[in-house]
């Protein structure tokens, strides 16, 4: 088990871009006896309703989302730019449905005030749970949205999180 610190949010720099965008991010939900874990690369940071926070979206079809709807709290977990890829390839690519996908990765739990988050990552966010929307079709402006990334029906939940806790490694 890696010790993690807290980091202060004051000094943090991130580039939500590459950080989520290229190098992936591990959305963690669940407790202390029942956790799931996903690649995402889609997601921010900023400021709402007042608060620090994060947001994430995450299709119907995900059984993370389960672990969402059925908590208070979600985490981020982020690896350093050389991390192999693999396993977050694998946790992207097959479903805790199934599977203790996190044990095949060979990546281990560790928890943040009750908050579980991915043990070989170096950088954490843990989030309390704000607001949970779904996105649907007569929302979008944009015509091309719905036929590139809806076909099938399996729509988004955009879910925003209070930024509860940041650890560094
Ligand atoms: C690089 C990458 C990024 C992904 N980003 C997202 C995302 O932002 N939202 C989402 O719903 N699924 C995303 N996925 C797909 C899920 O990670 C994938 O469907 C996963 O198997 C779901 O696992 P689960 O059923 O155990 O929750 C991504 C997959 C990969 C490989």
């Amino acid at each position: 088990m890696h010790t993690f610190q807290p980091y202060p949010i004051e000094v943090l720099e991130l580039n939500p871009f590459t950080k989520i965008g290229s190098d992936w991010a591990v959305l963690t939900a669940g407790n202390e006896e029942k956790v799931n874990a996903m690649t995402v690369s889609w997601g921010g940071l900023g400021v709402l309703w007042g608060k620090n926070v994060g947001f994430i979206f995450v299709r119907d079809s995900r059984y993370t989302k389960e672990f969402i709807d059925n908590g208070d709290t979600f985490s981020l977990t982020f690896f350093p730019k050389d991390f192999h890829k693999t396993p977050l390839k694998y946790l992207g690519g097959v479903s805790g449905r199934n599977e203790d996908k996190i044990k095949a990765a060979h990546l281990g739990i560790d928890y943040a005030d009750g908050v579980p988050y991915i043990d070989e990552g170096d950088f954490v966010i843990t989030f309390k749970k704000l607001s949970a929307t779904k996105i649907m079709p007569e929302d979008f402006i944009d015509g091309t949205i719905q036929d590139t990334f809806y076909k099938d029906g399996d729509l988004h939940t955009m879910y925003v999180g209070e930024i509860l806790s940041i650890l560094a490694r």
